[in-house]
């Protein structure tokens, strides 16, 4: 494995996520004002080749799971075929190509995307009540949301070797009712439902009530089901997955507010305008885009770049390291990237 990817805490920053988009077609209350969010100007977003390109390289540097997320990428008009360039490096190490969606328009674009190689789906569900979806996404489309999931089974059950996820993000007063509904689905299906505790973002109102926490959810699904069981953690797990003993499926919970995971954090994140974040919490970013644009024009990397790249670098380093995260240095940067 190459060492350019492996930080000081022996992780292997073997998983890139990429934001394939900014826009969506839901507005979930804890992400999204309605309005939507601020758009950056076309020319700033990563193209498709672009993407391409730098997923290659990752992939050449020892990444072997990349997942497409957003936004939501299925509102990318050209997602089928960035799928379909994906897929093509899987004979070049890459093991899982994934994607987290709200599964809004799914399905349409489903079967497509598992012929190209697609191994794994995150989809974005925190309520079975078509009303209750509209309060929270402020959109309608929970049945074609449904459909989106009754496709991704029927192709499991015919052999697609598909990893099912659903994530619900659990609000006090809205659907923390629904938390033994969800754990009802793993009882019969092939899927992990993972809780995740409500984050603060900017301006989504978030408050410490509204979280309910990871212990919380654990009480109140052992009322029912004393018996549940841990399961072990892989490694670079950031959930941590339970059982009903008998159900097919699992539970999981993302417990981004009261249990760190930073030391089995192992993704590079690129963002839709094609900068490298290391940590989800981090704020500096590198341009991975600008880099790119200037080498694609035959330029060379010059002094200067390099050095506000490392400057850039080293600041992000200095205000994560107390959480345990250490970023590679430009140098290492440029070598992941192939351009040193
Ligand atoms: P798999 O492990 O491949 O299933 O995917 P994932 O959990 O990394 O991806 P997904 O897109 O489904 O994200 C699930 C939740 O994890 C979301 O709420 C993310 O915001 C959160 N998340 C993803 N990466 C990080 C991280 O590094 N730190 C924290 N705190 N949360 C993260
Ligand atoms: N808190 C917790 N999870 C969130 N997500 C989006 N916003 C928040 C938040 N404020 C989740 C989505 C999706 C995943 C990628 O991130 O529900 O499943
Ligand atoms: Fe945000 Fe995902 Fe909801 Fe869209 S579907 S508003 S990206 S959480």
């Amino acid at each position: 494995f190459s060492d350019f990817l492996t930080d000081t805490f022996h992780r292997q920053h073997d998983y890139l996520r990429i934001s394939v988009t900014e826009r969506c077609n839901l507005r979930c209350l804890y992400c999204m004002p309605e309005e939507g969010v601020p758009l950056s100007p076309q020319r700033n977003l990563l193209t498709t080749p672009e993407i391409v390109m730098l997923s290659s390289l990752f992939v050449e540097q020892g990444v072997t799971k990349i997942r497409l997320t957003g936004g939501e990428p299925t509102v990318r008009p050209d997602i089928v075929s960035l799928m379909q360039q994906l897929g093509s490096l899987r004979s070049h190490g890459l093991r899982e190509l994934c994607l987290t969606t709200n599964g809004l328009a799914l399905h349409r674009k489903l079967d497509a995307m598992v012929e190209s190689g697609l191994t794994g789906i995150n989809l974005s569900l925190d309520t079975l009540d078509p009303w209750q979806f509209q309060l929270m996404t402020r959109r309608n489309g929970f049945a074609a949301v449904q459909k989106s999931i009754d496709r991704i089974f029927q192709l499991k059950r015919a052999g697609a070797p598909l990893k099912f996820k659903i994530n619900c993000v659990v609000m006090r007063g809205l659907n923390d009712r629904e938390i033994l509904d969800f754990v009802e689905l793993t009882r019969n299906r092939d899927v992990e439902v993972r809780f995740i505790e409500y984050m603060p973002f900017d301006g989504n109102r978030w408050s410490q009530g509204k979280m309910v926490s990871y212990t919380e959810m654990l009480d109140r699904i052992r009322e029912r089901h004393p018996d549940l069981e841990r399961v072990p953690d892989r490694k670079n797990d950031t959930s941590k997955t339970y059982r009903v003993p008998g159900f097919k499926g699992k539970i999981g919970f993302i417990t981004s507010m009261t249990h760190n995971f930073c030391g089995t954090c192992n993704r590079l994140r690129i963002t839709c305008d094609g900068n490298l974040k290391v940590c989800l919490f981090g704020n500096a970013e590198v341009s991975l885009r600008d880099i790119l644009r200037k080498a694609n024009n035959g330029e060379p990397i010059d002094e200067a770049a390099l050095e506000s790249l490392q400057k850039v670098v080293m600041e992000q380093k200095g205000a994560s390291s107390s959480e345990g995260v250490v970023v590679p240095n430009a140098e290492e940067l440029l070598d992941v990237i192939g351009m040193a």
